[in-house]
């Protein structure tokens, strides 16, 4: 199973607006397994199909709780469908190494979607897993956190890609 390439700003794909999948077969399977593979690999807590070069609604997260549970789920095709409270927490991106901003997000959510076999899913979330949930359906909609940066965070940032500065 090949570990993708993860696309990183500015390249134009991560603007792109993910398409709905309408039929979740072998070949969404595949790019599943290798979206946890490239996201595990990287260390990451979560990835979006935009972030590896592919158009379908698909996300995926594995962020560790404070009670030493673990959420580790596909999302496919997923929709907000509430959302409640408000907080910050500082983000960081796979799509920006060196990158970290905070960013206001709703406390809690509820999402609904599909799972890998297909089956209506619904999720409710709060805390890390809520804050990565919406860092990665804002993927899917072709928003990075650059989009969530003041123009000063945002030009520096630029500024140190030309450089070449960063780690
Ligand atoms: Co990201």
């Amino acid at each position: 199973m090949p570990v993708y390439k993860i696309y990183t700003y500015p390249e134009s794909i991560l603007k792109h607006k993910a398409k709905p999948v309408h039929d979740i077969n072998d070949e969404i399977q595949k790019l599943v397994d290798g979206m946890y593979e490239t996201m595990h690999f990287a260390s990451g807590v979560g990835l979006a199909a935009t972030q590896v070069g592919n158009e379908n609604a698909v996300f995926v997260v594995d962020v560790p709780a404070e009670n030493e549970q673990r959420y580790m789920f596909t999302v496919i095709n997923p929709v907000l469908v509430e959302s409640s409270g408000e907080s910050s927490r500082e983000e960081g991106c796979l799509s920006l190494p060196g990158f970290r901003v905070d960013v206001k997000r709703a406390e809690r959510i509820v999402i609904k979607g599909f799972d890998r076999n297909g089956k209506d899913l619904v999720i409710e979330a709060q805390g890390l897993l809520a804050v990565a949930i919406q860092h990665e359906m804002d993927h899917l909609n072709g928003i990075t956190l650059i989009d969530k940066a003041s123009l000063l965070k945002r030009e520096a940032y630029i500024k140190s890609l030309k450089k070449g500065s960063r780690e």
